[in-house]
């Protein structure tokens, strides 16, 4: 097993995360977006990314490649303290089935319970069985619409333990394979953004 860093991501990592959400087959990119998503419209969606309000996490699975990618899309400035996060999330094929997305997932609540939000809402299919594994371990209430669901999971207050959580322990995922040659993301000291 190797340790990989949770990364906080920001502008100079663009390329990275084109280079991520184009490796993923057209059938992720369905779950991931709701819809199919041609290369151009990643590369939209990745220009108009807003690192200074949003949250984007990523996990690297080899020199200069994402192996997951979070964003975490928060609510404009000018709405009202305490609103709802959007989570969404990408893990690349060969890496599923390791807890990945679900240590992203605690990963990302942490962080949006220590910024204020009160709720974090997740877009998915209905037969996206991982994802709504996931939702469901979290306690999530989930509504369906159709083939789509919307889960809901409300957010604690953050308390001196999650802030503490979220800078000293919890930024770490373990992948199969071997350790040598691990790379690393520039890591932000506290967890500010990379920008
Ligand atoms: C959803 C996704 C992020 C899950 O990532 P992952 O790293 O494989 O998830 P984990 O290994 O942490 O597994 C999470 C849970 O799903 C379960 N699971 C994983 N793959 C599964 C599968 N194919 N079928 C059923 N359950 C599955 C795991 O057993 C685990 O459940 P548990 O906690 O009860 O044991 C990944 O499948 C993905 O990138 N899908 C495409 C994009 C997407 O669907 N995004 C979500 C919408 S934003």
């Amino acid at each position: 097993m190797r340790s990989s860093p949770i990364c906080t991501l920001g502008t100079p990592h663009r390329d990275l995360i084109i280079g991520h959400l184009l490796a993923l087959d057209s059938d992720a990119r369905v779950l991931r977006f709701g819809c199919r998503v041609s290369d151009d419209r990643v590369r939209q969606y990745v220009g108009e990314l807003d690192f200074g309000r949003d949250a984007i996490f990523g996990v690297a699975d080899r020199p200069r490649s994402l192996g997951a990618l979070v964003h975490l899309a928060f609510p404009p400035s000018t709405d009202t303290p305490g609103g709802v996060v959007e989570f969404g999330v990408s893990v690349l094929l060969a890496l599923r089935g390791q807890g990945l997305g679900s240590r992203l997932f605690e990963h990302a609540v942490v962080h949006a319970r220590n910024r204020g939000m009160k709720r974090m809402v997740i877009h998915m299919a209905r037969d996206n069985a991982a994802m709504r594994a996931i939702v469901r371990s979290a306690g999530a209430a989930m509504a369906f619409d159709g083939p789509d669901v919307i889960a809901e999971l409300p957010l604690p207050a953050d308390t001196l333990g999650s802030q503490m959580q979220e800078w000293f322990g919890h930024q770490t995922v373990l992948l199969r394979g071997p350790a040598n040659g691990w790379p690393a993301f520039e890591r932000p000291a506290f967890g500010h953004s990379v920008r």
